[in-house]
């Protein structure tokens, strides 16, 4: 999608952005040509991005997750992956790192894999100047065992990089709902771990009280919160934030039409939302292109545009210094 030049010098934040879902099918090809086991062939990796639904969609997400092996390559993609970003005039990035995937389907340690991603998220920083925090997330059904193993492995490690801010659970909420990872949730808090929780994307509104019940501070998608005129109240009241990506609500069937998707009704009611790409190498949309479609698709002016961006360093789990000092900037752009 065409970008205006505002929207690229818009310093923004994004705030749900999973790494697996950066990997580009060509970087796919590159990793698997020095990888043990047959080499991927273009064609090959595009075939791995193609789904038609939600489920497709997760399978689809396993299958580029599982072609990630080495430390270095995972240093590879989250380099790619800033790069990307500092090009869309993207300032800081909240993303999350499926620690789920690799313990449950690949049974290997996450250590040495997150220190080839801090080794390009440190030289990143300082070379392009944008921030990265990383969201260590389970996937909700394997089970709260499973996702007990992630969140302590960001407990344990937070100390010595304090660029791990939280933890989150994605994967199919049909199955499984907030209540199970309660004490789970409680505990990381304790250790201090922001808590964020994919809620409300494949599951009515009652899956987003559980996330709001169990201490969840933003929202993952939270689609169906439309569906429920008490807790858009809640939502608005207690600014609790939203991660909207529309093009992944379209492009994995959670979301039927653009006309259906409740972005404007959301703003419009003050919810605290934010605009975000989630898995732009399978959803072919990355954040500029978010904004331009709340543009095109749903009408926002500039103004409201500069008030989006804003909303995304104020959800941000940044130190107030860099909020602020971010948030002049998005004010004085003209
Ligand atoms: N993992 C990656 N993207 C996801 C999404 N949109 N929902 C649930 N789990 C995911
Ligand atoms: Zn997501």
């Amino acid at each position: 999608m065409e970008s205006s030049s505002f929207i690229r010098r818009l310093p923004k934040a994004e705030l749900h952005l999973h790494l697996e879902g950066t990997v580009t099918p060509e970087t796919l090809v590159e990793l698997s040509a020095c990888n043990p086991g047959p080499p991927l062939d273009l064609a090959q990796a595009r075939a791995l991005y193609q789904y038609t639904d939600f489920t497709g969609f997760l399978m689809a997400f396993k299958a580029v997750t599982a072609h990630l092996r080495s430390p270095e390559d995972y240093e590879l993609v989250t380099w790619r992956m800033i790069e990307r970003l500092a090009r869309q005039g993207i300032v800081h990035a909240e993303v999350y790192v499926s620690v789920g995937v690799v313990y449950y389907w690949r049974r290997c340690e996450f250590e040495p894999l997150f220190f080839g991603m801090e080794r390009a998220r440190a030289r990143a920083e300082a070379e392009l100047g944008i921030s990265v925090f990383w969201i260590f997330d389970a996937v909700r059904h394997f089970g709260p065992e499973e996702a007990a193993r992630v969140f302590r492995k960001a407990a344990e490690l937070r100390p010595q990089f304090p660029s791990i801010v939280g933890i989150g659970i994605g994967g199919d909420e049909r199955r499984v709902g907030a209540e199970p990872f309660r004490e789970l949730y409680a505990e990381a808090r304790d250790a201090g771990l922001r808590l964020t929780a994919h809620a409300g994307e494949t599951a009515g509104p009652e899956n987003i009280w559980g996330a709001i019940n169990i201490g969840a501070e933003r929202l993952g998608h939270a689609l169906t919160a439309a569906l429920d005129p008490e807790l858009m109240d809640l939502l608005a009241e207690r600014q609790i934030a939203v991660e909207i990506c529309v093009t992944s609500n379209l492009r994995t069937g959670c979301c039927a039409r653009i006309e259906d998707h409740p972005l404007r009704r959301y703003f419009d009611s003050g919810l605290m939302v934010t605009l975000n790409s989630d898995d732009p190498a399978l959803f072919q949309s990355d954040l500029e292109d978010e904004y331009c479609l709340a543009r095109k698709g749903f009408a926002f002016t500039e103004e409201q545009l500069r008030e989006l961006a804003a909303n995304s360093v104020e959800a941000s789990f940044l130190p107030a210094e860099r909020k602020v000092m971010l948030l002049r900037r998005i004010e004085s752009l003209e």
